[in-house]
C-alpha cells in the first residue's frame, strides 16, 4: 500500500511533503520519491528504500521556494522496488508528474498502445501508463486530460498530478484507493490518509470513488470524473491532533496503542451506554425496531484481527440477543454463493476501512439487499460511507501495522452491538443489560491495572522465549479467537510460527506437535470451561510440553501445571475476560519482538491496510 502527500500553497513544499510521507510510514513502502516546480521547470528526485535515503538527495534543495509539489512511498506491486520505478512517474516531456497508489488492471493493454503510439517507457510500473495517457489526452487543460485517461483505466487508484503546463493546480482523483483533502488558509494538501494532514489542518474532505478534485490556494473543487460536474462535498473536522498520532515517547507505535487501550475501549462505548437505566443508544443504527426483531442471522466480516473481534462477538450476541451468528473471512465470503436477504444483518468489521476483501463482501451483501452496518476507526472511510451506518471505534489513529488498540475497542463496539441487539429484541431484562454495561465499565480500571504488571512479567517471558521458532496458542470457547488474536500478533511482528488453536482440538492432532522446543500458551480464565483447559494443559505437561498459562492470580489448578503464569484479575462477569486475556498476548508478542531486533511498527511484507486483493 501506498503513501500519497501532495501540496500547493504559500510554504516551501518539499519540507511539508517529506514530513507528510514521514507520517504515512505506516502504511508500509520499499521507494520514495518527490516532485515540484520551480522557474517553470518540473524537478524530480527519487529513491529506493526508506525516506532517509531520499531525504539525503534532498539536502542543499530541501528549501528551495517551490509552492507546489507531490510525495510518494511506494509498495511495490509491478516491478521492483527501484530507483526507476519509484514514484512520481512523468510522461515523456517530463513535465507531467503523477503519482499513484492502487493497481491499474488494464495497464499492459494501455501500455502496447501507448508503446505504439510512440510513447517512451522508463519503468516497469503500471502507474507510468497513467502519466503517458494523461499526455495523450493533453490538450492545454489538465483536468480534462486527466478525465478522458480515467474513462480508459480499469482498476483502483488514488492519484496526484502536476503539470509544469499548469502550476497553480493540482489534480486529484479516486476510485478504491482512499484520498483525502486538507483545507487551509491559500493552502491545499492531499493525502493517503489522515496523519500526514494533522499539522497543517484538520478540516479534511474525504473523495469518494469516481470523484476527482481541482486544488489550488483557493481551496478544493470537487467533480464527478465520468461527467465532469460539480460535487457538493462537506468537509469535517477531525478531532484527532498531530501528537495523537506520534509516539508520545514510547519507544514504538504498537506499545504507545497497547497503553492507550484503556482509553480506547472507553471512548468507544462513552455516549453509548446508559447504566443508570440499563440501557444503549446506538442512533448510528437508523434500522427500524421491526427490521432488528424481524433479523434471523447476523453475519460479520473482516480480515485478520478484526475478524478475531468478529469471532468473539459471536458469543455475545448468541448469548444475549439469541441471534445466529456467521463470522466470515470476507476473502472467503465475497466468492461464495451467499444466501443473504433483508432479514440478515451484515456487519463488516474494520480498522482502516479500506481493507479491499471486506469492502467487496459489503457491497455483495448490499446488492443482496441485508442491511449492513460497519464497524470501523476512520472517519469518512470507503467502507463506512458505503454502509448504512457505522458505529465508529474512537480508538484514535492506530499507527502501528500490528492492530491492538482497533482490536479492544471493536470488541467495545461489538460488546455494545450485542446489547442494542438484546436491548431491541427484549432478549435480556433491563436489569441484565444494566450488569453487563457494569461489567463493560468495569474493563478500563481493569487494563489500567493491569498493563504495568503484565508487561512486567511478559518482559520476562520474553527474555526466556525471544529464540524460539515455534509457538501454540490454545483458547477455549469465547477464548478460542483470543488465542488466534495472540499467535497472529507473535507472528506478524516477532515472524516467529505460531498457530491459535481450540484447545478441545489437541487430540485431534495439534498434540503430536507437543515437545520441548514449541512453548505452549495456554488461556485459562474461570469460566465455564476452565477444567476442560485445565485437563489440555495436563496433557501437555505430560508431554514433557513447556507452558505459558495466563489465568487468575493464586489460582491452584493453573499453578500447579504450568512452569510459567501470567496473572489476570477474576472479573465480576466472565464475559469482559476477552479484553483482560488479549492485553499480555499483545505484550508477549511485543517484548519477543522486540528482544529479536525486529520493525515492531512495519513488520516486514506487511501493510497496515490492504486496499488490493
Ligand atoms: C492485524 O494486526 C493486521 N494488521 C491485519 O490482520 C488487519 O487486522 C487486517 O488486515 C484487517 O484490516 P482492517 O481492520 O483495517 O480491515
Amino acid at each position: 500500500m501506498c503513501g500519497i502527500v501532495g501540496y500547493i500553497g504559500h510554504r516551501c513544499v518539499l519540507p511539508i511533503l517529506l514530513d507528510g510521507l514521514r507520517r504515512l510510514e505506516y502504511r508500509g513502502y520499499d521507494s520514495a520519491g518527490v516532485a515540484y516546480i520551480l522557474e517553470g521547470s518540473v524537478h524530480r528526485v527519487r529513491s529506493e528504500g526508506k525516506l532517509g535515503k531520499l531525504d539525503l538527495l534532498l539536502d542543499g534543495i530541501r528549501d528551495v521556494p517551490s509552492p507546489v509539489g507531490l510525495g510518494h512511498t511506494r509498495w511495490a506491486t509491478h516491478g521492483e522496488p527501484t530507483e526507476a520505478n519509484a514514484h512520481p512517474h512523468t510522461d515523456c516531456t517530463g513535465n507531467l508528474v503523477v503519482v499513484h497508489n492502487g493497481i491499474i488492471e488494464n495497464y499492459y493493454t494501455l501500455r502496447q498502445q501507448l508503446q505504439n503510439e510512440g510513447h517512451i517507457f522508463k519503468s516497469e510500473t503500471d502507474t507510468e501508463v497513467l502519466a503517458h495517457l494523461i499526455e495523450k489526452h493533453l490538450n492545454g487543460n489538465l483536468v480534462q486530460a486527466v478525465r478522458d485517461a480515467l474513462m480508459e483505466v480499469k482498476g483502483a487508484y488514488a492519484i496526484g498530478v502536476l503539470w509544469q503546463g499548469d502550476p497553480d493546480i493540482l489534480v486529484a482523483a479516486r476510485k478504491q484507493s482512499p484520498m483525502v483533502l486538507g483545507l487551509a488558509d491559500n493552502e491545499c494538501f492531499l493525502a493517503s490518509d489522515i496523519p500526514a494532514l494533522l499539522p497543517y489542518t484538520r478540516d479534511v474532505i474525504f473523495l469518494d470513488d469516481g470523484e476527482m478534485a481541482i486544488l489550488s490556494r483557493n481551496g478544493a473543487e470537487v467533480r464527478h470524473i465520468d461527467n465532469g460536474k460539480p460535487v457538493v462535498k462537506v468537509s469535517q473536522t477531525i478531532s484527532w491532533n498531530a501528537t495523537m498520532a506520534e509516539k508520545a515517547g514510547y519507544k514504538h507505535f504498537m506499545l504507545k496503542e497497547i497503553y492507550e487501550q484503556p482509553q480506547a475501549v472507553l471512548n468507544t462505548y462513552r455516549g453509548r451506554v446508559m447504566p443508570e437505566l440499563g440501557e444503549v443508544s446506538l442512533p448510528e443504527i437508523e434500522l427500524s425496531p421491526d427490521l432488528i426483531k424481524g433479523l434471523r442471522r447476523i453475519v460479520l466480516l473482516a480480515c485478520g484481527t478484526s475478524w478475531h473481534a468478529g469471532l468473539v462477538a459471536k458469543y455475545w450476541i448468541e448469548k444475549w440477543a439469541r441471534l445466529p451468528v456467521e463470522v466470515d473471512l470476507a476473502s472467503e465470503f465475497r466468492y461464495r454463493h451467499l444466501i443473504l436477504d433483508e432479514t440478515v444483518l451484515t456487519v463488516p468489521i474494520s480498522q482502516s476501512g479500506e481493507t479491499a476483501d471486506t469492502l467487496a463482501g459489503l457491497r455483495m451483501a448490499k446488492e443482496l439487499g441485508s442491511p449492513v452496518i460497519a464497524i470501523c476507526n476512520v472517519v469518512g472511510s470507503t467502507i463506512t460511507r458505503e454502509s448504512g451506518g457505522t458505529v465508529y471505534t474512537h480508538a484514535g489513529p492506530e499507527i502501528g501495522v500490528a492492530s491492538t488498540k482497533a482490536f479492544t475497542s471493536q470488541l467495545s463496539a461489538l460488546y455494545v452491538l450485542a446489547l442494542y441487539l438484546s436491548q431491541v429484541r427484549n432478549s435480556l431484562t433491563r436489569g441484565a443489560i444494566m450488569g453487563k454495561i457494569s461489567a463493560l465499565m468495569s474493563v478500563p480500571g481493569l487494563l489500567e491495572e493491569g498493563l504495568v504488571p503484565w508487561h512486567q512479567q511478559t518482559m520476562e517471558l520474553a527474555d526466556t522465549f525471544y529464540s524460539y521458532s515455534d509457538f501454540l496458542y490454545l483458547g477455549r470457547d469465547i477464548h478460542f479467537p483470543i488465542a488466534l488474536e495472540g499467535a497472529l500478533k507473535l507472528k506478524e511482528i516477532s515472524y516467529i510460527h505460531a498457530e491459535g488453536y481450540a484447545a478441545g482440538e489437541m487430540k485431534h492432532g495439534p498434540i503430536a506437535l507437543i515437545d520441548r522446543k514449541m512453548p505452549v500458551v495456554a488461556l485459562a480464565p474461570h469460566d465455564h470451561v476452565y477444567e476442560k483447559v485445565l485437563s489440555n494443559v495436563e496433557e501437555v505437561k505430560s508431554r514433557r510440553g513447556i507452558i505459558i498459562a495466563l489465568g487468575e492470580k493464586g489460582d491452584e489448578g493453573i499453578s500447579r501445571i504450568a512452569q510459567y503464569v501470567v496473572s489476570v484479575p477474576r472479573p465480576e462477569d466472565p464475559d469482559i475476560n476477552p479484553f483482560l486475556y488479549t492485553i499480555p498476548l499483545q505484550l508477549l508478542a511485543y517484548e519477543i519482538a522486540v528482544a529479536r531486533g525486529c520493525d515492531v511498527d512495519q513488520p516486514r511484507n506487511l501493510a497496515k491496510s490492504v486496499t488490493v486483493e
